[in-house]
């Protein structure tokens, strides 16, 4: 009789009751995958009572997570709490301790503790895997670590937060305007309890930093994350964008530059009919380009009961069949700690600017942007009511700081309205 892999839940919400599930309905299929029986022992949750949709009751309970952690009829911790600190955090420090290996879906706590926790892990003789942790059911992290471990790569680049997506979206097809579909989102539950977490940038920054780690083997640097929501994304700027033959999408990119790691997850503009552009409502999708294989592109449920669950059963499985690899692909100790690059990679820009209505307006605003070494591309007018007009213009390739000093320059003008509106547009 072959040893089972025994497993530890701590956590159970939407996808602590998904592995559940898979477990209690594919137990022949994930033994002979795995070569072992794959069992859960016990499971921990914050109460006891709460009818959860799935029987439970041939699992030992623990109200403590550390308790659960430490037990010493668990292999695997498979921790599926959330929050950077606290009970997570200390629950997978503690089985790190007790010689468990670890699987978790927790994007904020390896963000801010991965490189910590790598190293505590790697002298315990453990491992923790986290596939569930980046873009839900799509297996990135092992793409990049398996599948294309053949490749210096390149580039990642992902729209990584289907909340955001869904939004941006929903804007677009409806006409409503930000806070209109920011309820819509809220009433259908799909934002977090802290919605700034999806609005803001942040659980998309937290996958893109893991994403980074291990395509480009350096320390997490969440804080190195040049980070911006979708909260200033105006309807007229989702219309003028789609005119102009562009969608906005909340999109990470990380690249490795001369000048260090370039990490941003901000508002940019992909065309629309590139695959990143035609990507509605709440799904995922990575981009990955290594120097051998070229581009691929995986698209995928980001979220949910069944993605994410089947994401975290492929980290279990790969436990029970003794595949170890290190947290972020390489020993810990081996990981750089990578200079921050500030949008380094030049790029065109999207301007959108409010111009008073008088003679040499525009050449003013071209002026101020040929000064600072920018050239445009394209450049729209609108018709307008009142005395200022609405005027589009796509750049060439500039740096941020030359678009900086542009946008400074607009003031001095004195024909420019407001402030005006620039997105970077992302060639994918
Ligand atoms: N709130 C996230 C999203 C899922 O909307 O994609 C959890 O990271």
């Amino acid at each position: 009789m072959t040893t089972p892999l025994r497993l530890g839940i701590a956590g159970l919400g939407t996808v602590g009751i998904g592995v559940v599930k898979i477990i209690q309905a594919h137990g022949d299929l994930l033994a002979a995958r795995s070569g072992r029986p794959v069992v859960i022992t016990a499971v921990s949750a914050r109460s006891r009572d709460k009818d959860r949709g799935a029987d439970l009751s041939a699992y030992a309970w623990e109200d403590d997570p550390v308790a659960l952690a430490t037990r010493d009829d668990v292999d695997v911790f498979v921790e599926l709490m959330g929050g950077a600190e606290g009970p997570a955090k200390d629950a997978t420090q503690a089985a790190i301790a007790a010689g468990k290996d670890v699987v978790t879906a927790n994007k904020a706590m390896l963000a801010l503790h991965g490189q910590d926790l790598a190293e505590q892990a790697e002298a315990a003789d453990v491992v923790i895997r986290f596939e569930a942790a980046v873009a839900g059911g799509i297996p990135v992290v092992k793409a990049l670590t398996e599948g294309l471990a053949g490749n210096a790569i390149r580039r990642v680049m992902g729209v990584m937060n289907g909340t955001c997506n869904y939004i941006l979206t929903r804007m677009e097809s409806s006409g409503l305007p930000y806070a209109d579909v920011f309820e819509e989102a809220n009433q259908l539950g799909y934002l977090e309890a802290d919605p700034t977490l999806d609005v803001g940038g942040i659980d998309a920054g937290h996958k893109l930093s893991l994403l980074a780690s291990v395509a480009f083997g350096t320390r997490v640097a969440f804080d190195a994350v040049e980070l911006e929501g979708i909260e200033r994304i105006s309807i007229q700027d989702i219309r003028h964008a789609a005119d102009m033959g562009f969608k906005i999408k909340l999109l990470g990119v990380a690249q490795m530059t001369g000048r260090g790691l370039e990490q941003r997850m901000s508002p940019c503009l992909v065309p629309d009919t590139s695959p990143l552009g035609q990507l509605d409502g709440g799904t995922n999708m990575v981009v990955l380009e290594g120097d051998s294989v070229g581009q691929i592109v995986l698209r995928g449920a980001g979220a949910g009961e069944g993605p994410t669950a089947s994401a975290v059963m492929s980290d279990v499985i790969d436990i029970a069949r003794g595949i170890r690899v290190p947290t972020f692909g390489v020993p810990a100790a081996q990981l750089e700690p990578a200079p921050p690059a500030k949008a380094a990679v030049p790029a065109p820009y999207y301007l959108r600017m409010r111009l008073f209505d008088k003679p040499g307006a525009l050449a003013k605003v071209a002026a101020a942007l040929g000064e600072a070494g920018i050239s445009i591309d394209r450049m729209r007018q609108y018709g307008h009511s009142n005395e200022t007009a609405p005027v589009l213009i796509v750049t060439h390739k500039t740096t941020r700081d030359a678009l900086d000093h542009a946008m400074a320059g607009f003031a001095a003008t004195g024909v420019v309205e407001g402030e005006p509106v620039a997105i970077r547009i992302e060639e994918v």
